[in-house]
């Protein structure tokens, strides 16, 4: 079931985030004395990216036992302005002392289908061959269409059921992606969508309360098999869901 947690403003939302981010960072490292979180791309995500970096966060996190690994990544290099890997960098990744080897990068300087290949035989060599891929967190955004990571509407990637991580090409953007499954997505042990502004008001409601649609809505497909799934939302981007604050 999933748990909808929604806050007064921008800020709010991103600092509980950050809180959940820490939590579930010494609950693995307890666990299993690592933690894997897959990041989101796009642009809300920055906030929280930039938090982690401030002192109130970042002394609770030995970054040498965080594995970060993407969501989704475009088909551009890695210093590319549009790349995810060049956001993170900037926005955190650069600023923590974080071993170059626990960087898991989908390389969107290769040929996608390629990269995709090499991406779910990376998954597979750090989680073990044989072993389930679960990654401890995965960090989602959601368009105002309803896709998530690079899940988009009528999109082939959402027939995908046995691979990890797939190149997808997107009709609507002319461009491909490369693009962690829902079946990667669901098998995570906790996956967090972050949703704010009033821009994704109508599509939020439309995903949380409206008919099942997950070809229209891929952010529809995301629902964990045993995993935790929460929705970390301002008031702007809720305002249209039956629940408030
Ligand atoms: C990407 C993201 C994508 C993003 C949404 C929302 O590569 O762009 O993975 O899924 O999360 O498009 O983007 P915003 O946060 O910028 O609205």
């Amino acid at each position: 079931m999933a748990e909808i947690k929604i806050y007064a403003d921008h800020e709010l939302l991103m600092r509980a985030a950050a809180e959940h981010f820490v939590s579930l960072y010494e609950a693995a490292v307890a666990d299993h004395q690592h933690f894997s979180v897959a990041l989101s791309g796009g642009s809300t995500p920055k906030t929280l990216y930039e938090l982690l970096k401030e002192e109130m966060f970042n002394r609770y996190i030995d970054w040498s036992l965080v594995h970060v690994f993407w969501g989704d990544e475009r088909c551009v290099p890695p210093d590319h302005a549009d790349s995810n890997y060049h956001m993170t960098r900037l926005a955190l990744l650069d600023a923590v002392d974080l071993p170059l080897t626990n960087i898991h990068r989908m390389h969107g300087e290769d040929a996608p289908e390629q990269a995709a290949l090499d991406y779910e035989k990376a998954l597979h060599d750090f989680f073990g061959q044989g072993e389930e891929v679960r990654l401890d967190l995965i960090l989602l955004g959601m368009g105002d269409d309803g896709h998530t990571a690079s899940l988009f509407p009528e999109t082939e990637a959402l027939d995908e059921v046995d691979r990890l991580v797939v190149a997808n090409y997107v009709p609507k953007l002319e461009a491909w992606r490369i693009t962690l499954t829902t079946k990667a997505i669901n098998a995570a042990h906790h996956v967090a969508f972050l949703v704010s502004g009033h821009a994704k008001a109508s599509v939020l409601q439309e995903v949380l309360e409206g008919p099942r649609q997950a070809r229209e809505l891929p952010s529809q497909l995301i629902n964990p098999t045993s995993g935790g799934l929460t929705w970390f939302l301002d008031a702007d981007a809720a305002q249209l869901l039956s629940r408030t604050i």
